[in-house]
């Protein structure tokens, strides 16, 4: 535990989930990641922080690492009796130090609105990129590729080579650990993979969304990228969704990301212009 100023900061436990809970759905000042899973599912994961004026949690932040190396601001609300800044200040020192602790030295978060941007300045964060929407209402199809792979349905015992693809794919930041990959899978509508020589080399894991079907995950080996297999797994997710009634797909992806979206676009995705700033920042050991 530790004082700052008004403020007694200590680490969050599962047994402040109520607590929290209420902070999470009230505060003035909000910002979550584009996340599988719920931060008040992760209060046991470091760095996870508490602020308290008196007896009144006033604030929360949460970096924990995902995959290991690397952690994305997951949460950080601040109630309305403090201003963000007043509260940022020492959470983050807190967090950075417990991440450089854990050899986590790249931090990264989106920018859930303007409010965020003079916190993560002055914490050294950089803008280095951003997640860019698009989406996809019934455009023509192109025909699949002629290759001899067909997807098929993935199933938990999957989990592990959809990990492998997964790791090869995404640089660090943009991977997904375990944890993640499987709460993705348990959320999916449609999970797909494609296999060459019976070996996993490609999948994608599509949820259902207020708007339709969200294509949230999408990656091939790259020792088998540009031979189609992406496209074939669009192709194949678009008739299985025609298939249950969807019409319409939404995705995001990176805007440094050009071949995603050469992909995307040649399906018929259009950009929709939302996009969130992506901000980073690298701790010294
Ligand atoms: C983006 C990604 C999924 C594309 O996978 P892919 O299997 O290489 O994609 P495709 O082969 O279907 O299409 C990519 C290219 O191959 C070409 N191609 C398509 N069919 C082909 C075929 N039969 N033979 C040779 N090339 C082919 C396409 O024209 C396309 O060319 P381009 O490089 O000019 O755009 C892959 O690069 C990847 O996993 N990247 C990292 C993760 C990622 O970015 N995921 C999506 C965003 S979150």
């Amino acid at each position: 535990m530790r004082s700052t100023g008004d403020l007694v900061i200590r680490r969050a436990a599962a047994a402040d989930r109520r607590l929290v809970q209420s902070l999470l759905s009230q505060a003035r000042w909000r910002h979550f990641h584009l996340d599988w899973r719920d931060p008040i599912d992760l209060l046991d994961r470091e760095p996870n922080l508490l602020a308290f004026l008196g007896d009144r949690l006033v604030a929360h932040l949460a970096a924990p690492p995902d995959p290991p190396g690397a952690a994305w601001l997951r949460s950080f609300c601040v109630d309305a009796a403090l201003t963000p800044l007043s509260t940022w200040r020492p959470l983050w020192a807190e967090a950075a130090a417990s991440c450089t602790a854990h050899d986590v030295l790249r931090v990264a978060s989106l920018l859930s609105g303007d409010w965020m941007r003079p916190l993560l300045t002055e914490a050294g964060f950089r803008e280095t990129n951003a997640v860019v929407f698009f989406e996809w209402r019934r455009q023509p199809m192109p025909e699949p590729p002629p290759n001899p792979a067909t997807p098929r349905r993935l199933t938990s015992r999957d989990l592990p080579d959809v990990v492998r693809v997964d790791e090869r794919a995404f640089g660090l930041l943009w991977r997904n650990g375990v944890e993640s990959l499987a709460a993705a899978m348990q959320q999916s509508i449609v999970a797909t993979g494609i296999e060459v020589d019976g070996r996993l080399v490609g999948y994608q894991l599509t949820t259902a969304s207020p708007f339709g079907a969200h294509l949230a995950r999408l990656a091939v080996d790259p020792d088998h990228q540009g031979r189609g297999l992406a496209t074939t797994l669009v192709i194949d997710l678009t008739r299985r969704l025609a298939a249950r009634g969807f019409d319409a797909v939404t995705l995001n992806t990176q805007a440094d990301n050009v071949r995603s979206q050469d992909l995307y676009r040649r399906l018929g995705f259009r950009e929709t212009g939302q996009r969130y700033p992506v901000f980073e920042t690298t701790l010294a050991p």
